[in-house]
């Protein structure tokens, strides 16, 4: 059994007077991949962003390892070890690719580490070490998304919270994608995967949730969820 990381309860989130996360529970068991699928509109990036502190939660506890940092600004809670790839990629694209990896690392002090890190994330990333000296904007929407969850690493999280990362991509990019995710958790590190690309996210996570109108309604491993009538129906054109 793994040890539980990050432990979300009753977690709501309203915009005004609608209620967008109405009061989710959702835990990520340390170094596993968790999977949070529904369709567009389901709360699932409000959930993000209120887990990283960017839109404020109306009630409930982010507990990081037993902490709960739900009221935390954004700034501390990356600096606790949660860094999200916001959806859409939100790179800077004035910025050269090498600058862009270095603001990922900008808080950190371990410089020694940050060297090392950055070696390990132009390994997972061939191109961006080919082109590092080059604008971030002159990159494809793959590329894009490369440097995004690149400069995420180089924030060293414990927790990565990645919005629908194969969103907008071709086919084998889309893939490349997913393998990379895969190959980023194998060094151990803890994943929380929104995707609308639901087969996909399902194949590589050990655990889902499946989020319908700001509540969830199913949790299991993925293989089960990927087996599960309901999701096969709704979410699988079954
Ligand atoms: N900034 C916002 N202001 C008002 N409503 C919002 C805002 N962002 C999202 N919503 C609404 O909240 C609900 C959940 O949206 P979102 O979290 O983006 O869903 P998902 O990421 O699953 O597509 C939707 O009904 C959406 O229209
Ligand atoms: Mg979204």
């Amino acid at each position: 059994m793994s040890s539980k990381i990050l432990d979300i309860r009753d977690l709501a989130v309203s915009y005004g007077h609608i209620e967008a996360v109405k009061g989710i529970d959702l835990s990520l068991n340390k170094g596993e991949i968790t999977a949070l699928v529904g369709a567009n509109g389901a709360g699932k990036s409000t959930a993000l962003l209120a887990i990283s502190g960017l839109v404020k939660a109306g009630r409930g506890q982010v507990l990081l390892d037993g902490e709960d940092i739900v009221s935390l600004s954004p700034h501390r809670i990356v600096q606790s070890g949660i860094v999200q790839v916001a959806e859409g990629r939100a790179i800077l694209t004035t910025l050269t690719i090498s600058e862009n990896l270095a603001l990922g690392a900008y808080t950190r002090k371990d410089k020694a580490q940050v060297a090392v890190d950055l070696d390990w994330v132009y390994s997972l990333f061939p191109v961006l070490k080919q082109r590092a000296a080059g604008l971030a904007g002159n990159l494809s929407g793959g590329e894009q998304q490369m440097l995004a969850i690149g400069r995420a690493l180089m924030a060293k999280p414990r927790v990565l919270l990645l919005d629908e990362p194969s969103m907008g991509l071709a086919p084998l990019m889309v893939q490349e994608i997913f393998r990379i995710v895969r190959e980023i958790n194998k060094t151990g590190l803890t994943v929380l995967l929104v995707e609308q690309n639901v087969r996909q996210a399902l194949r590589i996570a050990q655990h889902g949730y499946v989020l319908e109108t700001g509540k969830i309604v199913l949790q299991d491993t993925g293989a089960n969820l990927l087996n599960n009538p309901k999701v096969v129906e709704a979410y699988l054109g079954g």
